[in-house]
């Protein structure tokens, strides 16, 4: 073969694995001929398109429209775009919860990054655990990555309100529940709800954790909020497309982005956001991956030093689309740069501070300047305590501000079975000042911390007129949610954490303000009730259900496994010759 009919030299991974002497490179060229391609294509630095698209999976119904923009502005800029899938992790459809696969997901991504000669790569993502376990991949593969989300939905209307999901689901069926909505008009819920694709609408997971895409530095501008119907959207695909190939010659990889600095810039934006308290488990995963802690005390601070801008539900009172209008991400980054370390790289290429140089607000209803927040504070505290010694999390900014102090007394459900079984009970001991509490929710004992922290409130208290009550556990919840819900409580009940030890008619101290959650029982007693307990018997005996019991890290640690933590760079490969 002469030079010219083979590919040339370089020591790019895409272009080794085609030129490799021998039959490994004739077998790597004549497969990749028979999709089509030529070695004028082989010769351009291959670029991976990671699709999560699956029918599984509402929120990514577009993708493969996204994946045609990506590709042409691969193809554009000089590239060779091959799509590859990996798992797709549909909120609504999985059981018990999509958190069991999140780390499944991560190491789908990061191994297939891997194993194929790619030389830079897009990922598509956008619902909720879909955008931390493509974060935990690319951080650990370290290949060159931009994420491209697929967009929030448009806004749902119903008899001239604003609907949004999933806040008003839980809210209208709340109403439900307590009679206040009929049959019919619970229909006309549910057909006026989702209006378009996309991930949900409010100020959920979905839409927190791909905001902080662009604080990260790990997406380009807009990718937060852009509508997911909105031409500007396959635009965004289109530009990051154009932009791998570039990056792909930079070598700028993810290790160069993911600092200390674009952590705590992720966080002081989830602070102002009021974003989703998942967040506050998907970042010390993603900090575990390049070898830093995230400590629980640095979201405290940050939050006390950070105002609350967004005014977008469920913290606020507008949505995602709402949001994008009034300037999106780059605006709130802008009003936000005195709190930030504006000089971190992106994948632009430039600064966090000149990605959003020039943007502002133009809707100070829906993001808010810093001299006039929705809140002094950010919407995030972290409580410590004897029921909580590693912490616990709370969204203050979605709760009952007269249930920011309180004290009551323990009505406890054991299990999640045992809250579905009692919860509406009318021979339910519960009165409006009680603290409703749930045990084994967490990572193990859930498995998999399922979102089921904002515990419904019992039916006979709905009808007295009762929205909310200080609810605790060591579960999550929807970022979607509201209420006085303190949530992750850690260690878990099912690993020994003093929840555990709770019974009905403690008593229990819920101080936001002093950071505070406590068991008002001695210690004595304590310790006779941990002499009583009997651990539950594993939710799994074999499979990936038994490698997640057996390796899974409590919240606070993110919940990654312990031998995910930390990175393991792709190098440029020589493939093996045979
Ligand atoms: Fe996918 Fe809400 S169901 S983001």
């Amino acid at each position: 073969m002469t030079r010219e009919q083979s590919v040339s030299e370089g020591d790019a991974r895409g272009r080794s694995f085609f030129n490799e002497p021998d039959a490994a490179g004739l077998m790597h060229r004549a497969f990749t001929r028979s999709m089509g391609f030529d070695l004028g294509d082989m010769n351009r630095p291959m670029i991976g398109i990671l699709n999560t698209y699956s029918e599984m999976n509402s929120c990514h119904a577009h993708f493969p429209e996204l994946v045609a923009a990506v590709k042409r502005g691969v193809w554009q800029a000089g590239g060779f775009p091959l799509e590859f899938p990996t798992i797709s992790l549909g909120e609504i459809y999985l059981t018990p919860t999509s958190m069991l696969w999140r780390n499944l997901a991560a190491m789908d991504t990061e191994e297939m990054i891997r194993g194929n000669p790619m030389d830079g790569v897009v990922v598509l993502c956008g619902c909720d655990k879909t955008t931390p376990a493509a974060l935990m991949g690319v951080a650990s593969a370290d290949v060159p990555a931009i994420l491209v989300s697929g967009g929030p939905m448009l806004n749902g209307h119903w008899r001239g309100e604003t609907l949004g999901a999933c806040t008003d689901c839980r809210r209208l069926t709340t109403e439900y529940r307590a009679g206040n909505l009929s049959d019919e008009e619970y229909m006309e819920v549910e057909e006026n709800l989702v209006r378009s694709w996309g991930h949900c609408m409010v100020m959920g997971t979905a839409s927190t954790m791909n905001s902080l895409t662009e604080a990260l530095g790990m997406a380009l501008p807009g990718n937060g909020a852009i509508p997911a119907v909105d031409s500007r959207r396959l635009l965004l695909a289109e530009r990051a497309g154009r932009r791998i190939v570039a990056m792909a010659a930079e070598g700028l990889r993810p290790s160069r982005i993911l600092t200390h600095e674009a952590m705590e810039n992720a966080i002081t934006l989830l602070c102002a956001l009021g974003g989703s308290t998942n967040a506050v488990v998907h970042l010390p995963a993603l900090a575990g991956r390049i070898g830093m802690d995230l400590p629980l005390a640095l979201f405290d601070e940050i939050s006390r030093r950070t105002p609350l801008l967004a005014n977008v539900r469920p913290a606020g009172e507008y949505q995602m689309e709402d949001f994008f209008y009034a300037g999106g991400v780059s605006a709130i980054l802008r009003q936000l740069l005195p709190l930030l370390h504006g000089e971190t790289l992106t994948v632009t290429g430039r600064t966090l501070g000149e990605n959003v140089a020039g943007s502002e607000p133009v809707d100070t209803q829906v993001i808010r300047s810093a001299e006039s927040p929705l809140k002094v504070e950010g919407g995030l505290a972290i409580l410590q305590g004897n029921l909580a010694p590693s912490g616990a999390v709370i969204k203050h900014a979605a709760a009952s501000r007269h249930l920011l102090q309180h004290r009551g007394r323990a009505v406890v459900f054991g299990s999640i079975a045992d809250l579905q079984e009692r919860i509406d009970d009318p021979d339910l001991d519960v009165n409006p000042d009680d603290v409703l509490v749930l045990q084994n929710a967490g990572p193990v004992g859930g498995p998999g911390m399922p979102e089921v922290g904002n515990l419904p409130i019992p039916k006979k208290l709905l009808k007295r007129g009762v929205r909310d009550m200080v609810r605790i556990s060591d579960a999550r919840m929807s970022g979607t949610a509201f209420g006085t819900i303190v949530l992750h409580v850690a260690p878990e009940a099912a690993v020994g954490g003093p929840l555990a030890l709770v019974r009905t008619g403690d008593e229990i101290e819920l101080d936001v303000p002093g950071r505070r959650l406590h068991l008002s029982v001695g210690q004595e007693e304590l310790a006779r009730r941990e002499a009583e307990r009997n651990p539950a018997e594993p939710a799994y005996r074999r499979g990936y259900g038994r490698l997640f019991l057996d390796h899974v890290l409590q919240a606070p640690e993110g919940m990654d496994f312990d031998f995910l933590r930390g990175r393991d760079p792709v190098e440029t490969v020589t493939q093996p010759k045979f």
